[in-house]
């Protein structure tokens, strides 16, 4: 694709609970705007020239309403000129936003997008739409029942026959290898601090999630954080959510629940914006891009576990490229939940030696439509620290679903 990437920013993601987190006191759109305003300081691109901004996010109701990349490009004084698009893959949103910009400027239909995302899980939580995982169509529900995302990966745990063992030290190495990356500074590249635009106080500077203190043993002692959801009465029968899961996989016996908050992506708030250009433009400005977007592509999957796309989107954008799993130096998997990515590199037959080394969303936490843009930037820092050239940014969404991109370094 004649499409490149000019930078890549992001905030810090902050742990979030209802109404707390470092970053809960801000409006959405204000958390949006900083990182749009990074992007002109960064790269000196003139924004009267940005062809549209294209921002995930998953919850758009309330202040994540009303269209808030608009409103996002009128907090950061952008020209009134610069229209912008709020769009929703659920957890692929972030990435979404780079595919269409990347489609954009390859058609030649446009020369410079933003594609970012934005998610304020401190204010609007997981479901806060109302939506559940179905929009409630009782028609729908009755011929697929789609169960909630904790139970699909618990359901894909059994069915890969994973260990709470194998969960758990999967959740011990993406603490330890986000530690590691913040002890090393390697995601200072990407990384802003966040202000209060009242004060300009920095309210955060780099992830707080993280657990350096992690041990095996206190993951072990973790219960289980799905169990009471799977005993729910869900079904139009009174069955369980649980029973629900096995009517659609019988082979699998039973839903044994092992993901813990140890070995599931935290709650958190963040954003990410990318700047995405044409060739033309690039050479044009006489720009030096950071990377080419190669290929793109999304993908439907079983929408009862729901988080298995992640390995026919890569292979679909990888053979798109021309290349295979083997050519890919790095790998960027949303860790939604341990299982997740352990099922993804099985089935594309491939080491986790070059899978989220710097950690993901288990440690770091999972703004949900903001991730997949952060992944983007992450993948480049790693790239260019380790002279690699290609990485590959995947993440599974609801619905069963999940998008993919191949990036080189240029
Ligand atoms: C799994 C989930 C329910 C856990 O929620 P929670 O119980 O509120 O989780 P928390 O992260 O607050 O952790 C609770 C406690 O577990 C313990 N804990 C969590 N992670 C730990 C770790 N790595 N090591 C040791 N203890 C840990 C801590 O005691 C923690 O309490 P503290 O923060 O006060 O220290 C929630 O994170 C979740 O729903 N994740 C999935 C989100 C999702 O579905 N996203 C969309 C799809 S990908």
């Amino acid at each position: 694709m004649d499409a490149y990437i000019l930078d890549a920013v992001r905030t810090p993601r902050a742990r979030a609970k209802p109404g707390k987190g470092a970053l809960s006191g801000l409006h959405p759109q204000e958390l949006l705007a900083q990182t749009l305003q990074q992007l002109p300081k960064r790269t000196q691109v003139d924004v009267s020239d940005v062809d549209d901004v294209l921002i995930g996010c998953v919850s758009q109701l309330e202040e994540q309403g009303a269209n808030i990349a608009r409103q996002a490009v009128l907090v950061a004084g952008w020209p009134i000129t610069v229209p912008a698009l709020s769009l929703n893959r659920f957890c692929g949103s972030g990435l979404q936003a780079l595919s269409l910009a990347a489609m954009g400027v390859a058609s030649g239909a446009q020369r410079l997008v933003v594609a970012g995302g934005v998610e304020q899980m401190s204010r609007l939580g997981l479901g806060a739409d109302g939506g559940g995982t179905d929009g409630n169509n009782l028609r729908l529900r009755e011929r697929l029942f789609q169960v909630p995302q904790g139970i699909s990966a618990d359901l894909i745990a059994t069915l890969e026959g994973f260990t709470r063992e194998e969960l758990d030290a999967f959740g011990l190495r993406s603490q330890q290898f986000a530690v590691r990356a913040q002890a090393e500074g390697r995601f200072n590249k990407s990384l802003f601090p966040v202000k209060n635009p009242d004060t300009g106080e920095v309210l955060l500077a780099a992830d707080d999630s993280p657990r350096a203190d992690t041990s095996l043993q206190k993951l072990g002692a973790l219960a289980a954080s799905f169990t009471q959801t799977g005993a729910q009465p869900a079904g139009p029968n009174g069955e369980t959510l649980d029973a629900l899961a096995l009517r659609a996989f019988p082979r699998a016996r039973e839903v044994r629940h092992l993901h813990t908050a140890g070995t599931s992506s935290g709650i958190t708030d963040g954003a990410g914006a990318i700047l995405v250009a044409s060739g033309e433009y690039v050479k044009a400005h006489g720009l030096k891009p950071r990377a080419r977007v190669r290929a793109v592509s999304a993908v439907g999957s079983d929408p009862v576990l729901m988080l298995t796309g992640p390995a026919p989107a890569s292979l679909k954008a990888l053979k798109a490229a021309g290349l295979t799993p083997r050519d890919v130096d790095l790998w960027e998997i949303n860790e939604a939940f341990a299982a997740v990515v352990l099922q993804t590199a099985r089935a594309l037959e491939i080491d986790l030696e070059r899978v989220n080394v710097n950690g993901g969303a288990i440690a770091l936490g999972h703004p949900l439509g903001a991730t997949g843009s952060m992944l983007v930037g992450s993948a480049l820092d790693e790239l260019e620290r380790r002279g690699g050239s290609l990485a590959v940014v995947t993440l599974c969404t609801s619905g069963g679903q999940a998008v993919a991109a191949v990036l080189e370094r240029v």
